[in-house]
């Protein structure tokens, strides 16, 4: 397996993000988290300043959308050209119908649990989807600490995924590094978000690090048994 690793940008400097974005470069994707303070208790950014990193990007968008009312504002992610666009299981009203509008338009599709969400409603709907995202921490803030507790949920996606043999990436998001990566791969993620643990080094070097880590560990577990 090999390990994407796709820093947030939540933990980076908003007033250089230019800068920011091309210390990512050797990142497969950079992670953007949008939030409008009602999904969630933060504010971030909307498609105006998405599409400018998407303009300046030097590596394909991955947004996070922590919003209410998905169905009205995802689509227009997809049309400014973001590589994948995950929404919110807990927000959206007919998350297959998004799913498919969103693909429809040609970015992957991403569906987003919160600690507390159950994977079990969806693990027939993953076909559907193009990548899950198993949040390891409470939506909102970077920063947090990791939440072990999550892991068994990962582990069924795992299942899952390949007992279907379906090619979705299975994603974590919330206090990764170099200790919680080995263990979130152990338990089956292949796509990592990171955001403090990239941005609070030296980007390049953390990403590198990241990327072995998570390596060493699917390698030790392959198919990400626990
Ligand atoms: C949290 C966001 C995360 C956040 C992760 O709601 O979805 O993407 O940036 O930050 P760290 O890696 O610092 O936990
Ligand atoms: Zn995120």
């Amino acid at each position: 397996m090999t390990a994407r690793i796709e820093p947030s940008i939540l933990a980076a400097d908003f007033v250089n993000m230019q800068a920011a974005l091309e210390s990512i470069a050797t990142a497969d994707a950079v992670h953007v988290d949008v939030m409008d303070n009602h999904f969630v208790p933060n504010l971030t950014f909307g498609p105006q300043m998405v599409g400018r990193i998407q303009d300046t990007s030097p590596v394909p968008l991955d947004v996070h959308l922590m919003i209410d009312d998905p169905e009205r504002w995802a689509p227009g992610y997809a049309e400014l050209g973001a590589f994948s666009v995950t929404f919110h299981a807990e927000a959206a009203r007919d998350a297959v119908a998004l799913a498919r509008r969103i693909r429809s338009i040609g970015s992957r599709v991403g569906i987003g649990l919160k600690p507390g969400t159950d994977a079990a409603p969806y693990l027939d709907l993953l076909p559907e989807f193009d990548q899950v995202l198993v949040m390891t921490v409470e939506p909102g803030f970077g920063g947090q600490s990791f939440m072990a507790d999550t892991m068994p949920k990962l582990h069924a996606l795992r299942e899952a995924v390949d007992r279907h043999g379906l090619d979705v990436w299975l994603q974590v998001d919330g206090g990764i590094d170099d200790t919680t990566i080995a263990v979130a791969a152990e338990h089956g993620a292949d796509t990592f978000v990171a955001g403090s643990s990239v941005f609070r080094g030296d980007p390049a070097e953390r990403i590198a690090a990241l990327r072995a880590a998570a390596s060493a560990a699917s390698h030790a577990h392959p198919g990400g048994a626990a």
